[in-house]
């Protein structure tokens, strides 16, 4: 099937609150399990992760969970859409009220477009380099690892994972039955826009060599996703 690429930034209220509302648990828990194993499996220690960079954060589901497994650590969470920036900011304050620690974490309102213009926007190098469901909103993927690349120093880990684009819409309604049988409408348009607008594993493998990222890998991942990990 091929690619229709949806608009890169989430805006809307209602299809922030949305999102922000929906139970995506299962998928940020296995994220982060996978992210730890990776660590470990190269040899790094958990505690010498330090600063820990959440691209297209949305609503700081991945980035409240990376800052309580690293407590210690500094993590921030950047997006361009404000709506999205003040839903994570306000959730982690209600995170704080119940007195969960989320003292490293901070959220920032910028395109990733404009990392690769401007170093200084946000100040590099980081330990980690993690996006979740982000990749299939970029229009100019040459840019967004460019992005990467300006955030990463040799040694930080690039970790990101995200919906791979199936064969044809028929499987794209199986993926939806199958995985989101009774989610709200909002919900379900933005998912099969989602599947439509994601890359495929050999996409992103040619992105990665024309990015010259060459320990950079992606593989396949249960029916819907595409996990890309490696070392910079
Ligand atoms: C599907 S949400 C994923 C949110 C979160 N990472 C998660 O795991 O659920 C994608 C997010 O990426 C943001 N985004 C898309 N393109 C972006 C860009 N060029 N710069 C910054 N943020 C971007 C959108 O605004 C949206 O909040």
């Amino acid at each position: 099937m091929i690619r229709i690429p949806e608009p890169e930034l989430m805006e809307k209220p209602s299809q922030v609150k949305a999102y922000a509302e929906a139970d995506f648990g299962s998928g940020d828990k296995d994220l982060i399990i996978r992210l730890k194993k990776f660590i470990a499996d190269i040899g790094r220690n958990h505690d010498s992760i330090t600063r820990i960079i959440d691209l297209g954060c949305g609503p700081g589901n991945i980035s409240e969970r990376l800052a309580l497994q690293w407590p210690e650590a500094e993590v921030l969470g950047v997006d361009g859409s404000k709506t999205m920036v003040e839903m994570a900011r306000f959730r982690k304050k209600q995170h704080q009220m119940k007195s969960e620690s989320l003292k490293g974490l901070k959220y920032f309102l910028a395109d990733i477009a404009l990392i690769p213009k401007n170093t200084s926007l946000i100040k590099g190098p980081f330990d980690v380099v993690v996006s979740n469901s982000l990749i299939h909103h970029i229009h100019r993927p040459e840019i967004f690892w460019e992005a990467v690349k300006c955030l990463s120093s040799p040694g930080t880990i690039i970790f990101h994972k995200d919906l791979r684009r199936p064969a044809s819409m028929k499987e794209a309604f199986e993926l939806q039955r199958k995985y989101l049988p009774k989610a709200p409408e909002i919900l379900v348009k933005d998912f099969l826009a989602s599947l439509q607008a994601a890359f495929t594993c050999k996409e992103i493998s040619f992105q990665l060599r024309m990015a010259g990222l060459d320990k950079v890998k992606v593989i396949e991942q249960e029916e819907r996703y595409l996990q890309i990990n490696g070392i910079f």
